[in-house]
């Protein structure tokens, strides 16, 4: 049974939400929320008007939870079918990092000169989450795309999505075993190859080190872009840290020395748009390596002071 206050609130922020006060609305919910954490349908209502004002993935998430504390109402099932139906919701979807490449528009240039440049036979990705950046290289090129996704559920979305790009084939595979099965098949002879190295996620496992043993010890005319990768003299980009030794940086690749690699860093963070995610090219072959520094947005990378 609600207490009299309640009763009130929710008449107060029903009222607020009929007059378009979404923000005002959402804070009597709240407070109604700290007197009762559990209350459904506090969690439906917040969830409701988060998706009006344009938060749709949070939206779907406060009505997920009102779900889980309360399967029986009929009314939060169809809310729930409203916002998944929704075009707001399924173009969230389909760019869930804002856009392809974290919606980075330097890195798209760059992409787009490593495939000019390089003229790859095939392109690599590993860690398609929801085909965003899978899509923008296909469409950016004839080379095939191979792009690999551990979990079902995004490898079924990706399939889906992608399903009309002649040029594009979705794996349901680790990313290891993915390059150790399809790099052998596809990445035959001296034509170059571009790799999209995306897959690091999970904090207990971390493929990135096996991953790029796998592509150089295969592909001598391989050009590898690494996502999530610490520029150190550029503070503007950000990037992945997954404790000691697990930090990934030009210390990381230490392994790769026996390869001879050339390392490019991207241009200024402040020319970037987007998340500012950092980011790494690298090529063991000299006359590929020349090609790939005309890049105009690349610059070889200076080695940080401690190696
Ligand atoms: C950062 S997201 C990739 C984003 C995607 N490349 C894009 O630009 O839109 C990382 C993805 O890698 C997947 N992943 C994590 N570990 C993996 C592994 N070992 N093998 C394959 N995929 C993995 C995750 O499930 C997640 O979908």
């Amino acid at each position: 049974m609600f207490s009299f206050a309640p009763l009130r609130a929710y008449r107060i922020a029903r009222a607020l939400y009929q007059q378009g006060r979404l923000e005002d609305a959402e804070e009597v919910y709240q407070r109604i929320l700290t007197v009762m954490p559990d209350d459904a349908l506090a969690h439906h209502d917040i969830g409701v008007v988060q998706f009006e004002r344009g938060q749709v993935y949070q939206g779907v998430e406060r009505v997920k939870l009102a779900l889980t504390r309360d399967s029986t109402r009929v009314a939060f099932f169809a809310t729930m079918a409203g916002m998944l139906e929704d075009p707001a919701y399924q173009a969230y979807l389909r760019s869930p990092f804002y856009g392809p490449f974290n919606a980075q528009q330097m890195r798209q240039r760059i992409f787009r000169g490593m495939i000019e440049l390089a003229d790859p036979r095939s392109i690599f990705e590993t860690g398609t989450f929801r085909g965003t950046t899978t899509e923008f290289i296909a469409r950016a090129t004839t080379a095939h795309v191979f792009t690999c996704e551990i979990d079902v559920n995004y490898f079924a979305f990706a399939t889906q999505r992608l399903r009309e790009l002649a040029n594009v084939t979705v794996v349901h595979l680790d990313s290891r075993s993915f390059l150790k099965r399809y790099v052998p098949l596809f990445a035959r002879g001296d034509a170059a190859c571009l790799f999209y190295l995306d897959a690091h996620w999970d904090k207990e496992d971390l493929p990135l080190i096996e991953e790029l043993g796998i592509v150089f010890a295969q592909v001598p005319r391989a050009v590898v872009m690494i996502d999530d990768f610490e520029v150190w003299d550029d503070p503007g980009y950000s990037f992945d840290d997954y404790g000691p030794g697990r930090r990934l940086g030009l210390p990381y690749l230490a392994p790769l020395a026996r390869f001879a690699p050339r390392y490019f860093f991207p241009a200024n963070s402040s020319g970037e748009t987007g998340v500012r995610r950092g980011s790494v090219v690298i090529a063991t072959d000299p006359a590929l390596a020349a090609r790939i520094a005309r890049i105009p947005e690349l610059r070889p990378a200076p080695m940080p002071p401690a190696l």
